[in-house]
């Protein structure tokens, strides 16, 4: 952070949505919202180890896994924030069946719906490893003024207006996209404001790192695991193999990749065709980040940003970060599945 004055998120924001003049800082409002929710969020994980919040809430989630008490903590601080809010029509979290809609008039005038994934990364909470909470922000397509549909929440990732994650890691941040930038901001605990710390994030070209589970190497194609060969080999470009780094939360793992470059994986495999991550929560959010950054996003068959959603949950494979280390997987899986 600067040793000058502190900007708050707040502040950025505002000044950034000023330079638009059709903006009425509904946005801004909205990650402002966020922002606040992911500070109640961050109280929590802080003392996690403290009080009688860890271990199993003894619920499964729609997908048939068990939530932990924070997931269900972060979830439900999100929905009541953003429903208390007067910038949200509705939202769609991981951890619902369906979308919630809220029906006051005030939400019913609000153009925008957030998607979220409230804890990312749960099964590390134990652990005291980062974890995180992920968000996307669309406006709706629904008319004004009426409840919000589920289309609203069903359009790609190409149409996202804002997106973005908190990281409950070493120091706390919050980092937003909008299509014109990605900033991160660090929680500041003595004033309680997020605070900018890393303006105009660019996800280096090249990368040294690549994050996957490597354990599942048994089930993945044949051009994944001439890929992985290739990462273990001394390669061309740095004379060395690449380093592994794999924490098993998206957003600690994102995190570094923005950061320091390298690529993060969650593929295909024989027993999961579509990956594990879901598309609407992790997966977009994610992309649209990391395209805004300078960085690419790949499904393996297309990018993560252009697939059109069927169903809430749904889930894709992902080939994420330097742009270039994405083109070398690319290239390796195309090469095998012209071959078979
Ligand atoms: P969540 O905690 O929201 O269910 O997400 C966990 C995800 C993601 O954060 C991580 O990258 C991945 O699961 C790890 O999966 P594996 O244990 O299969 O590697
Ligand atoms: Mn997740
Ligand atoms: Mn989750």
């Amino acid at each position: 952070m600067s040793q000058g004055k502190l900007i708050t998120m707040d502040e950025f924001t505002i000044q950034e949505t000023r330079k638009f003049p059709q903006a009425t800082g509904e946005l801004s409002a909205l990650l402002r919202d966020i922002g606040l929710a992911g500070k109640i969020v961050n109280k929590q994980v802080r003392k996690a180890g403290l009080v009688d919040i860890l271990g199993a809430h003894g619920a499964t989630n729609v997908q048939g896994e068990e939530q932990m008490k924070l997931d269900v903590f972060a979830n439900e601080t999100l929905i009541n924030i953003l429903k208390n809010s007067n910038d949200c029509a509705g939202i769609a979290s991981e951890e619902n069946d369906n979308h919630v809609c809220y029906e006051d008039t005030f939400s019913a005038n609000s153009k925008y719906v957030v998607l979220f994934d409230p804890l990312d990364g749960s099964s590390n909470i134990d652990v005291n490893a980062p974890i995180g909470t992920i968000f996307a922000i669309y406006r709706r397509v629904s008319e004004m003024g009426k409840p919000c549909t589920e289309a609203d929440f069903l359009q790609p990732g190409n149409r996202l207006m804002a997106a973005g994650y908190i990281i409950y890691g070493s120091s706390t941040m919050m980092v937003y996209a909008t299509r014109i930038s990605v900033n991160g901001f660090t929680l500041e605990p003595s004033i309680g404001e997020f605070c900018l710390s890393h303006p105009n994030m660019k996800v280096p070209e090249n990368g040294k790192i690549y994050s996957l589970n490597q354990g599942n190497t048994i089930k993945y194609s044949e051009g994944m695991v001439a890929y992985l060969n290739y990462c273990m080999e001394s390669n061309k470009e740095e004379n060395r193999p690449y380093s592994h780094r794999y924490i098993g939360s998206m957003v600690a793992d994102m995190h570094r990749t923005l950061i320091k470059g390298g690529i993060f994986i969650y593929p295909a495999d024989k027993s999961n065709k579509n990956g594990k991550l879901r598309l609407q929560y992790e997966c977009n959010p994610m992309a649209f980040i990391v395209e805004a950054a300078g960085g690419k996003a790949s499904t393996g068959y297309g990018n993560v940003l252009d697939v059109q959603p069927t169903e809430l949950h749904q889930r894709v494979p992902i080939f994420i970060g330097s742009k270039n280390m994405v083109n070398k997987v690319l290239e390796y899986i195309k090469e095998k599945e012209t071959v078979a």
